[in-house]
């Protein structure tokens, strides 16, 4: 074993010790950040390049300052993010929720389809979605500038338009145009303050993770922009008017919908979504967990024993979406 694999494992022992939810990836992480290697290129560092800096890296994760603070850059989808003090670190847990607009995306079968983000922060679901939906037109905005600088940075030179405002009045010029409205906001009760990970609890910012004394104050307010914004609501009208498109064009819910189809209709499909048996706040767990999973006895957060896609509907009994799918009946 050379010498910084022998650090790595004290490394992810301290970090163990620390309570780090995952000590040896992160041991490895930064030894490869350290060291400006991949991670399946450590065992080819000389042991004269062993590199001191990394046992300052490793203290300040054991001090649970997060891993991507540390390494300025965050891993989401297809893409490396900038991230650090001020913006949200994008989660895992987000990567599912873009997975499942996309689904969404390709089930409306529109030919350039316009999606928004609410609540940006870093861009990360607006870049992905960018990159991963061909001739998608993507705009985001994000109310704190702090997150609306790292937001700039890892947008230039895409074709996200973003924008810095309150996602509550946010796009007004795209009202009764939207095909996808998509937002992780901020969701965590005040009371639950005590039961958050410190990773995010002393470094993620207040304002990306609590939402009032329920958690759901962003929520509410971002479904009243997702249902002014939503195409749905001007397919209905047109539908009401005589204007619909022709036999067989379907929304996810099985009502008709407006052209600009570009393949032949297909049959409908059941759609994968539902609504959730156990009442509130579904998507605020299953959207992107800033480490409150199932931390506090009697929180009405919870994770859907339904499984996948619950969170893809604008008409969802607790009013809680990451993914609002806005193709209602
Ligand atoms: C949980 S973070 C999610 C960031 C990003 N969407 C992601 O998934 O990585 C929530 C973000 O919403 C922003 N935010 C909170 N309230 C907002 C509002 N009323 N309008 C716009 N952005 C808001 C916060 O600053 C933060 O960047």
């Amino acid at each position: 074993m050379n010498v910084l694999l022998a650090e790595v494992a004290q490394a992810a022992q301290r970090l163990a010790d620390a309570g780090v939810p995952s000590p040896r990836f992160d041991a490895e992480e930064l030894a490869a950040y350290v060291h400006g290697v991949k991670r399946g290129e450590l065992h080819s560092v000389a042991d004269s390049e062993f590199d001191a800096r990394y046992w300052e890296a490793v203290a300040r994760r054991e001090a649970r300052e997060p891993l991507q603070h540390i390494t300025g850059r965050a891993f989401f989808r297809y893409l490396e993010l900038q991230v650090g003090p001020g913006v949200f670190v994008p989660r895992p847990e987000t990567e599912s929720v873009v997975g499942w607009a996309i689904d969404a995306v390709r089930a409306m079968d529109v030919a350039e389809p316009l999606i928004v983000d609410l609540c940006t922060g870093s861009g990360a679901i607006a870049l992905a979605l960018a990159q991963e939906v061909p001739r998608s037109r993507v705009h985001a905005v994000e109310l704190s500038e702090k997150a609306l600088e790292w937001a700039r940075k890892n947008i230039e030179g895409s074709k996200v338009q973003l924008e810095h405002g309150d996602a509550l009045a946010a796009f007004p010029e795209l009202n009764g145009q939207v095909d996808l409205v998509i937002s992780n906001p901020p969701y965590i009760p005040l009371t639950e303050w005590e039961y958050v990970q410190p990773e995010a609890r002393d470094h993620d910012p207040e304002l990306a993770l609590f939402s009032g004394e329920d958690g759901l104050d962003t929520i509410r307010g971002i479904e009243r922009t997702a249902h002014r914004a939503a195409a749905a609501g001007r397919r209905r009208r047109d539908r009401a008017r005589g204007l619909a498109g022709g036999p067989g064009s379907v929304d996810l819910q099985g009502g008709r919908r407006l052209g600009r189809r570009r393949r032949p209709p297909r049959p409908e499909q059941p759609a994968p979504l539902h609504d959730c048996p156990q009442g509130d706040a579904m998507m605020s767990v299953a959207g992107a967990g800033p480490g409150v999973r199932g931390s506090s006895p009697g929180r009405r957060q919870h994770d859907c024993p339904q499984g996948d896609a619950m969170m893809a509907r604008v008409n969802c009994t607790h009013g809680a979406a990451a993914a609002h799918s806005l193709e209602v009946s």
